[in-house]
């Protein structure tokens, strides 16, 4: 199939876009590298746009048969010290991209979605069944496009699916591509840059939580696992697949304190840390029943939480090597 991939210069989408051309198909990526990486998209035609622009988009569109929607912003905190951008990116310029899609031929769409449209869940593990109700402007942004994505299917057979992941992590197992965001916010990267001694001691935020080592625990699955479930779920569509929304997570909890045991295991150093209290409205215990994907896709994650912190250690050290410039 011929895909354009919105956001294919970001760290899921990139690898999404690895997968996609490994299946067999034709990808353009369009992005505005506000937080993507050039490199990453090297070897594919790059359209340099934002996904509002509609006259660049309908180009862009000409001849496509599936859309995979990334492009995004994606810091929970920054989403509640300022909303507005993620309204702006997350919904407005979104639906811009919907429109000039409406007005192609494409009927197809895989949206990444996120746990964070549960907010704290009333029960472990979260299927897709229980409620939606975010605690933050992010998860409330992705929930809107979900609705929007089921009501468009409803109204103009723009079918879809919304691929609600868990914790992100890992990176590609070449050592070609992984984490980088500026500011770096997320547990594994900081974990192992503290090993390495070029950031700062990793604070852990909670230690008295009600879970089995008072740390938070989450369900962090591997990228390429991700990107194999977004080319699965595009040929569910092809095949007539109807609007769904599916899990993505392992289904296996893991604690910061079990992290940071692995990446001393994996890196053969020491994480320096210390406590802090928890992020505020960060939920204690989150992991996934995938079961639906698994039974829908066909999909079953490969790596596991050693695999995720291997290829993670293999991509920092080689971030170190090039003074973390692409
Ligand atoms: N954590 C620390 N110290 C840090 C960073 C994180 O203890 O320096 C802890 C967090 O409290 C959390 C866990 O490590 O328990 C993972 O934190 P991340 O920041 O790596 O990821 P989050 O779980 O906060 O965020 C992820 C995705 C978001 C998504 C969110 C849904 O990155 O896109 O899950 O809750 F919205």
């Amino acid at each position: 199939m011929r895909v354009l991939v919105t956001g294919g210069c970001g760290y899921v989408g990139a690898h999404t876009v690895r997968e996609l051309s490994a299946a067999g198909h034709e990808v353009a990526i369009c992005d505005n590298l506000s937080t993507g990486h050039r490199p990453f998209g090297e070897g594919y035609r790059l359209i340099e746009a934002d996904i509002a622009n509609q006259d660049v988009l309908a180009k862009a569109l000409d001849g496509v048969d599936a859309v995979l929607h990334f492009a995004a912003s994606a810091y929970v905190g920054e989403s509640v010290v300022n909303p507005r951008k993620y309204i702006h990116n997350n919904v407005e310029s979104a639906l811009k991209l919907l429109d000039a899609v409406l007005a192609s031929p494409a009927r197809l769409f895989v949206f990444s979605s996120t746990c964070a449209v549960y907010g704290v869940p009333r029960t472990l593990p979260i299927a897709e069944t229980a409620p939606r109700d975010p605690v933050n402007p992010y998860g409330a942004t992705k929930l809107f496009f979900e609705h929007a994505l089921a009501a468009y299917s409803v109204a103009h057979g723009l079918r879809s699916v919304s691929l609600r992941y868990f914790n992100a992590a890992g990176a590609h197992p070449d050592g070609s591509m992984g984490e980088l965001h500026t500011p770096e916010t997320h547990l594994i990267p900081l974990a192992l840059q503290a090993a390495l001694g070029v950031a700062p001691p990793l604070t852990i935020f909670g230690n008295n939580l009600n879970t089995p080592d008072g740390t938070c625990i989450r369900d962090y699955i591997h990228v390429s696992d991700l990107g194999r479930a977004h080319v699965l779920a595009l040929e569910y569509l092809a095949q007539g697949g109807r609007t769904t929304c599916l899990n993505l997570g392992t289904g296996e909890g893991t604690s910061v304190a079990q992290i940071v045991l692995a990446a001393e295991r994996i890196s053969g150093r020491k994480v320096p840390y210390s406590y802090a209290d928890p992020r505020p409205g960060d939920p204690p215990a989150l992991y996934a029943d995938s079961a639906l994907a698994q039974s829908v896709l066909g999909w079953r994650p490969q790596f596991d939480i050693s695999a995720i912190l291997s290829t993670a250690w293999n991509w920092e050290l080689r971030l170190q090597a090039m003074n973390h410039r692409l």
